[in-house]
């Protein structure tokens, strides 16, 4: 049965068919780049081996097995997700490792798991969520944070859309949803700060379209 959409206008609820070919796809209609700013990113996290990490819209598991061979055996990784092929691609990719996990858990409602992690990461999720929703996001990582740790959103940058090279926004227009043209215009770092974040940094990728930004509880 077809399950419905929470966001109907969403992009980053995928078909199952886009689900089980994600990171193909990603890698093909990037030319590869794609790959190579997230394995860059990863890079600059500078995970340490002990880090207990929270990913929020895990997916395929990819990011996480980047982040996760940067940990040694104290360190843990808990995906969540609401996808069942995702699901099934985390788990299958990670059935012989017990400090990564997965859990079926909207991100975008209040919720409360039984730990805290020191890094929570985000990466091409929340610029799908109508703006509201993004709110309830940052206070689950606020809440599930120790202090001093930190969040990372890995999204796009901020930019003017209109300010883009027309083949660039053309393709940027045809791929994404209404919420991530809403998401590009806005300052997240005052946002991250309204919620109690400080401390901001931020690399850049791909031209300075994407972006990890770095804020600490
Ligand atoms: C564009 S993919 C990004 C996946 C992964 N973070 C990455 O960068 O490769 C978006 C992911 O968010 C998940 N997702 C969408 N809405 C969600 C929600 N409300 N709660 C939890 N996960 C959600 C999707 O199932 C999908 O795996």
């Amino acid at each position: 049965m077809k399950k419905e959409r929470i966001y109907p206008d969403s992009g980053v609820e995928l078909s199952p068919f886009m689900s089980r070919h994600y990171d193909r796809v990603l890698a093909l209609a990037s030319m590869g780049y794609y790959p190579k700013s997230i394995i860059r990113a990863i890079e600059d996290m500078q995970i340490q081996p002990g880090d207990q990490i929270l990913d929020l819209g895990c997916g395929t598991g990819y990011n996480t097995s980047l982040m996760a061979s940067y940990l040694n055996g104290t360190g843990s990784i808990h995906g969540l997700d609401i996808s069942d092929e995702m699901a099934l691609q985390f788990q299958s990719r990670f059935s012989d490792k017990s400090h990564i996990t997965f859990e079926n858990q909207r991100i975008d409602l209040p919720f409360q798991l039984d730990k805290k992690f020191n890094i929570i990461f985000i990466s091409f999720v929340i610029h799908g969520f109508p703006h509201e929703m993004r709110h309830v996001v940052i206070e689950n990582a606020y809440r599930h944070l120790e202090k001093g740790g930190a969040f990372y959103i890995l999204d796009f940058a901020e930019f003017d859309m209109n300010a883009m090279p027309f083949h660039h926004r053309a393709i940027f227009k045809a791929i994404e949803c209404k919420y991530a043209f809403d998401y590009i215009d806005r300052d997240w770092k005052l946002i991250l700060k309204d919620k109690g974040f400080t401390e901001f940094t931020e690399h850049f990728y791909l031209k300075k379209y994407m972006r990890l930004l770095k804020a600490v509880k």
